[in-house]
Protein backbone atom coordinates (compact mmCIF):
# COMPACT_ATOMS: atom_id res chain seq x y z
CA UNK A 1 0.00 0.00 0.00
CA UNK A 2 1.11 3.48 -0.75
CA UNK A 3 2.18 5.66 1.94
CA UNK A 4 -0.57 8.42 1.41
CA UNK A 5 -3.09 5.40 1.28
CA UNK A 6 -1.95 4.52 4.53
CA UNK A 7 -2.50 8.19 6.17
CA UNK A 8 -5.42 7.92 4.74
CA UNK A 9 -6.44 4.84 6.57
CA UNK A 10 -5.42 6.18 9.78
CA UNK A 11 -7.57 9.14 9.14
CA UNK A 12 -10.43 7.54 8.64
CA UNK A 13 -10.28 5.00 11.62
CA UNK A 14 -9.35 8.01 13.84
CA UNK A 15 -12.65 9.72 12.69
CA UNK A 16 -14.60 6.82 12.60
CA UNK A 17 -13.46 5.84 16.54
CA UNK A 18 -14.64 9.18 17.30
CA UNK A 19 -18.10 9.01 17.76
CA UNK A 20 -20.41 11.65 18.90
CA UNK A 21 -21.24 9.64 22.14
CA UNK A 22 -17.93 9.51 22.92
CA UNK A 23 -17.37 13.28 22.73
CA UNK A 24 -20.41 13.95 24.41
CA UNK A 25 -19.40 12.33 27.47
CA UNK A 26 -16.23 14.42 27.36
CA UNK A 27 -17.56 17.34 27.71
CA UNK A 28 -20.39 16.25 30.53
CA UNK A 29 -17.37 15.36 32.31
CA UNK A 30 -15.21 18.51 31.35
CA UNK A 31 -18.40 19.78 32.95
CA UNK A 32 -18.89 18.30 36.09
CA UNK A 33 -15.19 18.79 36.90
CA UNK A 34 -15.46 22.82 36.22
CA UNK A 35 -18.79 22.35 38.13
CA UNK A 36 -16.71 20.27 41.57
CA UNK A 37 -13.55 22.07 40.99
CA UNK A 38 -12.23 18.68 40.69
CA UNK A 39 -9.99 17.53 37.53
CA UNK A 40 -10.63 14.14 38.85
CA UNK A 41 -13.95 14.02 37.91
CA UNK A 42 -12.75 14.07 34.40
CA UNK A 43 -11.10 10.74 33.82
CA UNK A 44 -10.60 10.97 30.15
CA UNK A 45 -8.35 13.77 31.09
CA UNK A 46 -4.99 12.65 30.20
CA UNK A 47 -2.38 13.00 33.39
CA UNK A 48 0.03 15.01 31.15
CA UNK A 49 -2.58 17.57 29.41
CA UNK A 50 -2.09 20.98 28.35
CA UNK A 51 -3.39 23.64 29.37
CA UNK A 52 -4.01 26.81 28.02
CA UNK A 53 -5.59 29.83 29.16
CA UNK A 54 -6.03 32.74 27.30
CA UNK A 55 -3.29 31.92 24.86
CA UNK A 56 -1.21 30.87 27.89
CA UNK A 57 0.05 27.54 28.69
CA UNK A 58 -0.08 26.81 32.35
CA UNK A 59 2.68 24.70 34.53
CA UNK A 60 -0.41 22.06 34.99
CA UNK A 61 -4.47 21.57 35.90
CA UNK A 62 -3.40 22.75 39.38
CA UNK A 63 -3.01 26.02 37.82
CA UNK A 64 -6.48 26.16 35.94
CA UNK A 65 -9.80 27.22 36.51
CA UNK A 66 -11.13 23.96 36.20
CA UNK A 67 -9.74 23.53 39.79
CA UNK A 68 -12.55 26.12 41.07
CA UNK A 69 -16.09 25.02 41.89
CA UNK A 70 -18.17 27.40 39.62
CA UNK A 71 -22.08 27.14 39.49
CA UNK A 72 -22.75 26.65 36.03
CA UNK A 73 -26.17 28.95 34.57
CA UNK A 74 -26.20 27.71 31.61
CA UNK A 75 -24.03 25.37 29.43
CA UNK A 76 -23.66 24.57 25.15
CA UNK A 77 -21.53 22.18 24.08
CA UNK A 78 -20.94 21.25 20.34
CA UNK A 79 -19.03 18.29 19.33
CA UNK A 80 -16.38 17.75 16.35
CA UNK A 81 -16.50 14.03 15.46
CA UNK A 82 -13.73 14.26 12.33
CA UNK A 83 -11.55 16.19 14.30
CA UNK A 84 -12.02 14.70 17.31
CA UNK A 85 -12.46 17.46 19.48
CA UNK A 86 -15.40 19.32 21.02
CA UNK A 87 -16.18 23.06 22.34
CA UNK A 88 -18.48 24.01 25.29
CA UNK A 89 -19.25 27.76 26.50
CA UNK A 90 -20.27 28.52 30.08
CA UNK A 91 -21.73 31.00 32.00
CA UNK A 92 -21.35 31.89 35.38
CA UNK A 93 -23.32 34.89 36.94
CA UNK A 94 -21.56 33.94 40.43
CA UNK A 95 -21.80 38.01 41.16
CA UNK A 96 -18.84 37.70 43.52
CA UNK A 97 -16.81 35.85 40.57
CA UNK A 98 -18.43 35.82 37.47
CA UNK A 99 -17.04 34.32 33.86
CA UNK A 100 -17.49 33.45 30.95
CA UNK A 101 -15.65 30.65 29.66
CA UNK A 102 -15.22 29.28 25.62
CA UNK A 103 -13.10 25.89 26.12
CA UNK A 104 -12.02 23.48 23.09
CA UNK A 105 -11.19 20.05 24.26
CA UNK A 106 -8.81 17.90 21.66
CA UNK A 107 -8.50 14.46 22.06
CA UNK A 108 -5.59 12.49 21.34
CA UNK A 109 -6.00 9.87 18.99
CA UNK A 110 -3.27 7.47 19.80
CA UNK A 111 -4.60 7.59 23.63
CA UNK A 112 -8.31 8.62 22.90
CA UNK A 113 -7.26 10.55 26.21
CA UNK A 114 -8.00 14.78 26.63
CA UNK A 115 -4.56 15.89 25.22
CA UNK A 116 -5.39 19.91 25.22
CA UNK A 117 -7.24 22.20 27.21
CA UNK A 118 -7.62 25.54 25.44
CA UNK A 119 -9.95 28.01 27.14
CA UNK A 120 -10.63 31.90 26.46
CA UNK A 121 -11.21 32.57 30.20
CA UNK A 122 -13.11 35.79 30.39
CA UNK A 123 -13.68 38.00 33.36
CA UNK A 124 -14.91 41.52 34.66
CA UNK A 125 -13.04 43.95 32.86
CA UNK A 126 -12.86 41.77 29.65
CA UNK A 127 -14.26 42.87 26.54
CA UNK A 128 -17.77 44.07 27.37
CA UNK A 129 -18.13 41.68 30.05
CA UNK A 130 -21.10 41.13 31.44
CA UNK A 131 -22.30 37.64 32.88
CA UNK A 132 -26.10 38.34 33.30
CA UNK A 133 -26.23 39.74 30.64
CA UNK A 134 -24.68 36.71 28.56
CA UNK A 135 -26.68 34.72 29.99
CA UNK A 136 -30.10 36.82 29.66
CA UNK A 137 -29.32 37.39 25.84
CA UNK A 138 -28.74 33.66 25.54
CA UNK A 139 -31.82 32.84 26.70
CA UNK A 140 -33.71 34.46 24.20
CA UNK A 141 -31.89 32.67 20.98
CA UNK A 142 -33.00 29.75 19.62
CA UNK A 143 -30.25 27.45 18.98
CA UNK A 144 -32.69 24.28 18.18
CA UNK A 145 -31.53 21.63 16.04
CA UNK A 146 -34.11 22.77 12.71
CA UNK A 147 -34.59 20.11 9.61
CA UNK A 148 -31.99 21.82 7.58
CA UNK A 149 -29.11 20.45 10.50
CA UNK A 150 -30.87 17.34 10.40
CA UNK A 151 -29.93 16.74 6.62
CA UNK A 152 -27.10 19.32 5.96
CA UNK A 153 -23.60 17.55 6.18
CA UNK A 154 -21.71 20.12 4.09
CA UNK A 155 -18.90 20.89 6.64
CA UNK A 156 -16.39 23.13 4.26
CA UNK A 157 -19.47 25.49 3.73
CA UNK A 158 -20.42 26.09 7.06
CA UNK A 159 -16.83 26.62 7.85
CA UNK A 160 -16.34 28.85 5.57
CA UNK A 161 -19.47 31.08 6.18
CA UNK A 162 -17.56 31.43 9.63
CA UNK A 163 -14.25 32.35 8.23
CA UNK A 164 -15.76 35.02 5.97
CA UNK A 165 -16.91 36.93 9.08
CA UNK A 166 -12.74 37.35 9.86
CA UNK A 167 -11.87 37.30 6.17
CA UNK A 168 -13.90 40.26 6.15
CA UNK A 169 -12.33 41.97 8.87
CA UNK A 170 -8.75 43.18 5.82
CA UNK A 171 -10.43 42.41 2.88
CA UNK A 172 -13.72 44.81 1.77
CA UNK A 173 -14.53 42.34 -1.09
CA UNK A 174 -16.02 39.21 0.95
CA UNK A 175 -19.30 39.26 1.50
CA UNK A 176 -20.21 37.52 4.79
CA UNK A 177 -23.20 35.35 4.75
CA UNK A 178 -25.42 37.07 7.45
CA UNK A 179 -28.72 36.18 8.08
CA UNK A 180 -31.96 39.12 9.12
CA UNK A 181 -31.98 38.71 11.32
CA UNK A 182 -28.78 38.32 12.78
CA UNK A 183 -27.54 38.97 16.47
CA UNK A 184 -24.48 39.10 18.17
CA UNK A 185 -23.54 38.59 21.92
CA UNK A 186 -19.99 40.36 22.71
CA UNK A 187 -19.62 39.55 25.97
CA UNK A 188 -22.35 40.44 27.48
CA UNK A 189 -23.70 43.08 25.43
CA UNK A 190 -26.22 42.39 22.42
CA UNK A 191 -25.14 44.10 19.42
CA UNK A 192 -28.85 45.34 18.43
CA UNK A 193 -31.08 44.99 21.01
CA UNK A 194 -33.15 47.82 20.00
CA UNK A 195 -35.90 45.42 17.67
CA UNK A 196 -35.03 41.45 18.14
CA UNK A 197 -36.22 40.75 14.71
CA UNK A 198 -34.97 43.56 12.55
CA UNK A 199 -31.43 42.67 14.42
CA UNK A 200 -28.22 43.03 12.31
CA UNK A 201 -24.45 41.91 13.05
CA UNK A 202 -22.95 44.81 10.71
CA UNK A 203 -24.37 47.26 13.01
CA UNK A 204 -21.52 50.45 12.13
CA UNK A 205 -19.71 48.32 10.22
CA UNK A 206 -16.72 46.48 10.04
CA UNK A 207 -12.66 47.12 9.93
CA UNK A 208 -11.10 46.83 7.17
CA UNK A 209 -7.48 46.39 8.33
CA UNK A 210 -7.76 43.86 10.84
CA UNK A 211 -5.47 40.95 10.13
CA UNK A 212 -7.33 37.67 12.28
CA UNK A 213 -4.56 35.48 13.11
CA UNK A 214 -4.39 31.70 14.34
CA UNK A 215 -7.26 30.24 13.65
CA UNK A 216 -8.25 27.28 14.81
CA UNK A 217 -11.78 25.53 14.39
CA UNK A 218 -14.35 23.24 15.67
CA UNK A 219 -17.00 22.22 13.25
CA UNK A 220 -20.59 20.75 14.14
CA UNK A 221 -22.46 19.95 11.33
CA UNK A 222 -25.16 18.53 13.30
CA UNK A 223 -25.79 21.27 15.28
CA UNK A 224 -25.14 24.04 12.64
CA UNK A 225 -22.14 25.63 14.54
CA UNK A 226 -18.65 26.23 14.11
CA UNK A 227 -16.42 27.89 16.72
CA UNK A 228 -13.66 29.81 15.58
CA UNK A 229 -10.36 30.65 18.49
CA UNK A 230 -8.30 33.10 17.12
CA UNK A 231 -5.74 36.31 17.55
CA UNK A 232 -7.68 39.46 17.36
CA UNK A 233 -5.31 42.42 17.06
CA UNK A 234 -6.72 46.09 17.84
CA UNK A 235 -9.25 44.86 19.95
CA UNK A 236 -7.03 45.98 22.65
CA UNK A 237 -5.97 49.51 22.69
CA UNK A 238 -3.92 50.06 25.19
CA UNK A 239 -1.64 47.02 22.90
CA UNK A 240 -3.30 47.41 19.68
CA UNK A 241 -0.59 45.17 17.95
CA UNK A 242 -1.48 41.94 20.19
CA UNK A 243 -3.67 40.02 19.14
CA UNK A 244 -5.99 39.53 21.59
CA UNK A 245 -7.59 36.12 22.91
CA UNK A 246 -10.58 35.71 21.02
CA UNK A 247 -13.31 33.07 20.19
CA UNK A 248 -16.06 33.57 18.14
CA UNK A 249 -19.06 31.19 18.32
CA UNK A 250 -21.20 31.12 15.24
CA UNK A 251 -24.65 29.39 14.83
CA UNK A 252 -25.43 28.78 10.89
CA UNK A 253 -29.05 28.79 9.74
CA UNK A 254 -29.71 27.71 6.09
CA UNK A 255 -26.39 28.91 5.26
CA UNK A 256 -26.49 31.92 6.59
CA UNK A 257 -24.92 33.62 9.98
CA UNK A 258 -27.65 33.78 12.60
CA UNK A 259 -26.04 34.24 16.15
CA UNK A 260 -22.42 34.82 16.81
CA UNK A 261 -21.42 34.57 20.57
CA UNK A 262 -18.10 36.31 21.37
CA UNK A 263 -15.84 36.47 24.44
CA UNK A 264 -12.14 38.50 24.20
CA UNK A 265 -10.04 38.49 26.72
CA UNK A 266 -8.46 42.12 27.02
CA UNK A 267 -4.42 42.01 27.88
CA UNK A 268 -5.11 45.31 30.33
CA UNK A 269 -8.73 45.38 32.24
CA UNK A 270 -11.10 47.34 29.73
CA UNK A 271 -8.85 47.07 26.71
CA UNK A 272 -7.48 50.38 26.79
CA UNK A 273 -11.38 51.86 26.05
CA UNK A 274 -11.31 54.02 29.70
CA UNK A 275 -14.65 52.79 30.05
CA UNK A 276 -16.64 53.80 27.23
CA UNK A 277 -16.64 49.67 25.92
CA UNK A 278 -17.41 50.74 22.32
CA UNK A 279 -14.94 53.02 20.60
CA UNK A 280 -15.16 54.81 17.12
CA UNK A 281 -12.60 52.64 15.51
CA UNK A 282 -14.53 51.13 12.61
CA UNK A 283 -17.35 50.94 14.71
CA UNK A 284 -18.53 47.98 16.47
CA UNK A 285 -17.70 44.13 15.53
C1 LIG B 1 -25.51 21.67 30.90
O1 LIG B 1 -26.71 22.02 30.23
C2 LIG B 1 -27.65 20.96 30.13
C3 LIG B 1 -28.85 21.47 29.35
O2 LIG B 1 -28.46 21.96 28.13
C4 LIG B 1 -28.08 20.50 31.50
O3 LIG B 1 -28.93 19.40 31.38
C5 LIG B 1 -26.84 20.11 32.30
O4 LIG B 1 -27.23 19.81 33.63
C6 LIG B 1 -25.83 21.24 32.33
N1 LIG B 1 -24.63 20.78 33.00
C7 LIG B 1 -24.05 21.44 34.00
C8 LIG B 1 -22.85 20.81 34.60
O5 LIG B 1 -24.47 22.49 34.42
C1 LIG C 1 1.41 12.58 27.03
O1 LIG C 1 1.50 11.18 27.18
C2 LIG C 1 1.22 10.45 25.98
C3 LIG C 1 1.16 8.97 26.32
O2 LIG C 1 2.26 8.61 27.05
C4 LIG C 1 2.28 10.79 24.94
O3 LIG C 1 2.00 10.11 23.73
C5 LIG C 1 2.24 12.30 24.68
O4 LIG C 1 3.27 12.66 23.80
C6 LIG C 1 2.40 13.09 25.99
N1 LIG C 1 2.12 14.49 25.68
C7 LIG C 1 2.88 15.49 26.14
C8 LIG C 1 2.43 16.86 25.78
O5 LIG C 1 3.88 15.30 26.80
C1 LIG D 1 -7.04 13.59 15.49
O1 LIG D 1 -7.32 13.20 14.16
C2 LIG D 1 -8.11 14.13 13.43
C3 LIG D 1 -8.46 13.52 12.08
O2 LIG D 1 -7.30 13.21 11.40
C4 LIG D 1 -7.31 15.43 13.31
O3 LIG D 1 -8.07 16.41 12.62
C5 LIG D 1 -6.99 15.95 14.70
O4 LIG D 1 -6.19 17.12 14.60
C6 LIG D 1 -6.25 14.90 15.51
N1 LIG D 1 -6.14 15.35 16.88
C7 LIG D 1 -5.00 15.69 17.45
C8 LIG D 1 -5.05 16.17 18.85
O5 LIG D 1 -3.93 15.61 16.86
C1 LIG E 1 -25.69 43.40 32.19
O1 LIG E 1 -26.78 42.83 31.53
C2 LIG E 1 -27.99 42.89 32.28
C3 LIG E 1 -29.03 42.08 31.52
O2 LIG E 1 -29.20 42.57 30.23
C4 LIG E 1 -28.37 44.35 32.45
O3 LIG E 1 -29.54 44.43 33.22
C5 LIG E 1 -27.25 45.08 33.14
O4 LIG E 1 -27.53 46.46 33.19
C6 LIG E 1 -25.93 44.88 32.40
N1 LIG E 1 -24.85 45.46 33.17
C7 LIG E 1 -24.03 46.35 32.64
C8 LIG E 1 -22.94 46.83 33.52
O5 LIG E 1 -24.13 46.75 31.48
C1 LIG F 1 -10.61 39.30 -1.07
O1 LIG F 1 -11.86 38.67 -1.19
C2 LIG F 1 -12.20 38.39 -2.54
C3 LIG F 1 -13.65 37.86 -2.53
O2 LIG F 1 -13.74 36.69 -1.74
C4 LIG F 1 -11.21 37.40 -3.11
O3 LIG F 1 -11.53 37.12 -4.46
C5 LIG F 1 -9.80 37.98 -3.01
O4 LIG F 1 -8.85 37.03 -3.42
C6 LIG F 1 -9.51 38.41 -1.59
N1 LIG F 1 -8.26 39.12 -1.55
C7 LIG F 1 -7.24 38.73 -0.80
C8 LIG F 1 -6.02 39.59 -0.84
O5 LIG F 1 -7.29 37.73 -0.08
C1 LIG G 1 -38.81 45.64 13.85
O1 LIG G 1 -38.28 45.78 12.54
C2 LIG G 1 -39.08 45.13 11.56
C3 LIG G 1 -38.32 45.19 10.23
O2 LIG G 1 -37.87 46.49 9.98
C4 LIG G 1 -40.43 45.83 11.48
O3 LIG G 1 -41.25 45.17 10.54
C5 LIG G 1 -41.09 45.74 12.86
O4 LIG G 1 -42.27 46.48 12.87
C6 LIG G 1 -40.16 46.30 13.93
N1 LIG G 1 -40.75 46.05 15.25
C7 LIG G 1 -40.77 46.96 16.19
C8 LIG G 1 -41.38 46.53 17.50
O5 LIG G 1 -40.31 48.06 16.04
C1 LIG H 1 -34.27 26.83 5.45
O1 LIG H 1 -34.46 26.48 4.09
C2 LIG H 1 -35.57 25.63 3.91
C3 LIG H 1 -35.58 25.19 2.45
O2 LIG H 1 -35.47 26.29 1.61
C4 LIG H 1 -36.86 26.36 4.31
O3 LIG H 1 -37.95 25.52 4.17
C5 LIG H 1 -36.72 26.78 5.78
O4 LIG H 1 -37.84 27.55 6.15
C6 LIG H 1 -35.48 27.58 5.99
N1 LIG H 1 -35.33 27.81 7.43
C7 LIG H 1 -34.97 28.98 7.92
C8 LIG H 1 -34.89 29.05 9.41
O5 LIG H 1 -34.72 29.93 7.24
C1 LIG I 1 -7.97 56.72 26.65
O1 LIG I 1 -7.40 57.78 27.39
C2 LIG I 1 -6.04 58.05 27.01
C3 LIG I 1 -5.49 59.09 27.97
O2 LIG I 1 -6.35 60.19 28.02
C4 LIG I 1 -5.98 58.48 25.58
O3 LIG I 1 -4.65 58.69 25.19
C5 LIG I 1 -6.58 57.39 24.71
O4 LIG I 1 -6.66 57.80 23.36
C6 LIG I 1 -7.98 57.01 25.18
N1 LIG I 1 -8.42 55.87 24.44
C7 LIG I 1 -9.65 55.72 23.94
C8 LIG I 1 -9.94 54.46 23.21
O5 LIG I 1 -10.51 56.57 24.11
Amino acid sequence: MHWTSILALAGSVAAGSCPRAFLESLTSQYLAAQTAGDPSLFPSLAPNATFIENDVTLAGASHAVLTQPLVIDHNRSVHDTVQCAAFSELIVTNPKNPYVIHTRLLVSNATRHVAVVDSVVTRPGDWAFNATGYLYWDALENWAIGPYEKVATDRAALQAAADAYFNRFDNTSVVIPLGTPCARLEGGAYTGRGNLTANTCDIGGFPDDIKVTTRRYIVDEAAGVVDIFEGFPGLDRSEPTRAVPDSHLFRVVNGSIRYIHTVSHCFNAGCGMNGTLFGKRSGRW
